[in-house]
């Protein structure tokens, strides 16, 4: 039995909202995200070994968000990650996050990465209401009872109810929505991104929710925002940029571009453990976009614009006032732009 209908981001609109805001300077985006982690910009670079290193973490952190430099590497490479991105950013209000798994060397890769100082561990797994991150969970709270522990990633309000009782101050939600992730065709398991965000953002454990995945533009963050996420992880927004680890290749038109890929594809779990089980991420090759610091600069004019939209001055008054429409098939064609006269 079918008892719950399940939208995404293509399917609702928020409803313009009259607003007394005479300029878009008087708009808080910023996020209080549980333990200190103040966010002015609520975006968050995935622990992914295309998207962030300590060169992204740095940058990420010096916009007002957060990266979590990614564990596919051995311990001592991470912990380098690491220093860097405090040296490269030597401000001491700047937060850098770093993930562990919750498997193998995950415990000594916790106490490592907190050693170096960071700010926010991320116990990264696809399938997070689960036994083993339960365990992990437990055991890096007891190691360090004051670190904001990020966890996920779960698709329920039982999954975030759990992980929040084990021990985390924030829970990835979203199984399956990635830009890369064919986890959905793979397993036929998941929930659509935004309804996974109404669900889980029910919740009334102390914990911070953050939209992970399948957001493509600063109208998905809006939306996500004002669903409940406290805030959002990205990926592929970021993808192809000068800032993620990875060289830039070119091909002999002269185009330019850099790979971006899903950690559960065949491609990066050869390269991270030599062999591969279920593979349910794709690779793909980006378009290289330059450096990073524009393109937050547009998602931060987007989100003050979105605010607006809603006349909210901050993410409380964004929330309460949000009002969400259902779009048709023909009026998701009308939202996007539809010029027909445009030159491709
Ligand atoms: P994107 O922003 O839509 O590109 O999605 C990025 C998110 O996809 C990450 O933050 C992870 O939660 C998730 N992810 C990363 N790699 C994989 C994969 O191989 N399969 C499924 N999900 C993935």
């Amino acid at each position: 039995m079918i008892d719950n209908e399940a939208l995404t981001y293509d399917d609702v609109l928020l409803q313009p909202q009259y607003s007394n805001i005479r300029s878009r300077r008087e708009i808080n985006i910023g996020t209080a995200f549980k333990k200190d982690v103040n966010l002015s910009l609520p975006i968050i670079s995935s622990p992914m070994d295309t998207i962030t290193g300590g060169t992204m973490a740095a940058t990420m952190a010096k916009a007002g968000g957060v990266g979590i430099i990614h564990r596919y590497n051995t311990i001592e490479s991470q912990v380098l990650e690491v220093i860097r991105a405090y040296e490269l950013c030597p401000d001491d209000n700047i937060i850098i996050g770093a993930a562990v798994g919750v498997t193998g060397d995950y415990f000594e890769r916790a106490k490592a990465l907190i050693s170096a100082g960071v700010d926010v561990l991320c116990i990264d797994v696809a399938h997070g209401h689960h036994i083993l991150m339960k365990e992990a969970l437990i055991d890096i709270r007891a190691l360090a009872p004051a670190l904001h522990i990020m966890a996920g990633n779960v698709a329920t309000l039982q999954g975030v109810n759990d992980l929040a009782d084990w021990g985390a101050d924030s829970v990835r939600c979203n199984i399956g929505g990635g830009s890369i992730c064919s986890t959905r065709i793979q397993t036929g398991h998941g929930i659509p991104g935004l309804q996974t965000i109404f669900e889980c953002a029910k919740t009334d454990r102390d914990v911070a929710i953050i939209a992970d995945g399948g957001i493509r533009n600063s109208g998905d963050v809006v939306k996500a925002l004002a669903a409940g996420a406290d805030a959002v992880m990205c990926g592929s927004l970021l993808s192809g940029t000068s800032e993620t680890p990875g060289n830039v290749f070119e091909d002999q038109d002269g185009f330019k571009y850099k790979t971006y890929r899903g950690m559960a594809s065949k491609e990066a779990q050869m390269k991270w453990r030599g062999t591969y089980s279920s593979f349910e991420g794709v690779a793909s090759q980006v378009p290289f976009r330059g450096g990073v610091g524009p393109l937050l600069e547009d998602l931060e004019r987007g989100l003050r614009s979105g605010f607006s939209y809603s006349g909210a001055r901050n993410m409380s008054e964004l929330r309460s006032k949000a009002v969400f429409v259902r779009q048709t098939p023909a009026g998701f064609g009308e939202s996007k732009t539809h010029i027909n006269t445009r030159k491709w």
